[in-house]
């Protein structure tokens, strides 16, 4: 069953001190829900129980409405024996109610939209959403490119309406951005930090929706490149593959590009940057090796046809090991987590 509505006085200070995460006891009295119970949908809704919150999740497919507890619990008890929760899972389960009526939303004080990526459809169910909470409730919008000023348009009040990135599987990584909307209010953007700090992320902020957001901005242009390389015949797929895993996946989770350029030397940059720049692609069609794999249906390791082959078992050990390196990865970062600069050394951990 679902906890009601908590006071107002810990909205306020939930909006007081952006930086610091709000404290367990605070989040188990925010009620938390989440509009689409599919794969992205599930993992989140698993980081909304451990972080604290009573939750209700919506899907209007029965089948995955049936087996959305299931899923969620199977990912709760991975959590678990990997170390990354404590919480008895059953327990967390029994905060989360699953319906197909989003009028079931209520009391929630924080609604995540995570149906699929039509703009159409979630503008929809953003207005449904706005129908059944309060004024005051903040609408997260999980989408990977719709800008957040064109859901917010027709809205009753958009200054709550902002972007949720969230990255697959959810409960695991430490990425999220927050996006802002034309009329996404700062206070607003300031709940979702300081929320988002509480559900274990490390969240970033986007004053102003541009596009792919950062992350995807950033990763697209690699992708294009990428495409390039192979399609020209420069490099295999797998040359591609090894050289980005074993340079870039040597300190990405480490620092960010300023950060590494910082350790690495700066005008190397700069002068590389002279001529590089004008060498790289920048295409603006898909690529024809893109189209080709897309339009046989290939879907990656979820149907076991990707860029490269996979046998049913392949593909299946091929998701458990991601999931697997996610937890690892995980717990590598939180030992050198962004302000590790700034805290002397004898009160590090490791
Ligand atoms: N998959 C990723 O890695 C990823 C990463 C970042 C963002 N996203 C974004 O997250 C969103 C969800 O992606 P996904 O991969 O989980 O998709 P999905 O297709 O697995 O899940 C979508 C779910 O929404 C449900 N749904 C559709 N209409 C609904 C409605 N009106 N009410 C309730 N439920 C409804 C569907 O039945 C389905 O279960 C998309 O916008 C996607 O772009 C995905």
């Amino acid at each position: 069953m679902l906890r009601s509505r908590k006071p107002a006085a810990n909205k306020v200070k939930l909006e007081r001190s952006p930086a610091k995460p709000p404290p367990r006891d605070v989040l188990t009295q925010y009620s938390a829900g989440v509009v689409g119970m599919g794969l992205m949908g599930t993992s989140i809704s698993a980081c909304l129980l451990a972080a604290g919150h009573s939750l209700h999740c919506v899907e209007t497919d029965a089948a995955r409405r049936r087996s959305a507890r299931a899923r969620l619990l199977k990912l709760l008890t991975h959590a678990v024996a990997e170390g990354a929760m404590r919480e008895n899972p059953s327990t967390l389960i029994g905060r989360v109610a699953i319906s197909a009526d989003i009028a079931d939303l209520k009391s929630a004080e924080i609604v995540v939209e995570s149906t699929v990526e039509d703009i159409a459809l979630k503008r929809q169910v953003i207005n449904e959403i706005e129908k059944a909470v309060s004024a005051q409730a903040l609408i997260g919008s999980n989408t990977s490119a719709i800008p957040v000023t064109d859901l917010q348009s027709g809205a009753k009040h958009p200054e709550r309406i902002l972007g949720l990135h969230w990255a697959e599987p959810a409960h695991i990584t430490r990425f999220m951005e927050i996006i802002c909307g034309q009329q996404t209010t700062m206070a607003n953007a300031r709940r979702a930090m300081r929320l988002a700090r509480g559900w274990g992320k490390e969240p970033s902020l986007l004053r102003k929706d541009i596009r792919g957001f950062i992350a995807n901005r950033i990763m697209y242009a690699m992708l294009r490149e990428a495409f390039y390389l192979v399609e020209s015949g420069f490099a295999s797929i797998a040359d591609v593959d090894r050289s980005l895993r074993n340079d870039m996946g040597y300190w990405i989770t480490f620092a960010g590009p300023f950060r590494f350029m910082d350790l690495t030397g700066i005008p190397a940059y700069a002068e590389v940057m002279k001529d590089l720049l004008p060498d790289l692609n920048c295409a603006t069609g898909v690529p024809a090796l893109m189209r080709k794999v897309a339009d046989s249906g290939a879907c990656g390791v979820s149907n076991a046809k990707g860029f490269y082959p996979y046998t049913p078992q392949q593909a299946r050990q091929w998701e458990k090991l991601f999931i697997e390196f996610n937890y690892k990865i995980r717990e590598l970062a939180d030992r050198f987590p962004e302000d590790i600069g700034d805290i002397p050394r004898s009160s590090r951990k490791n």
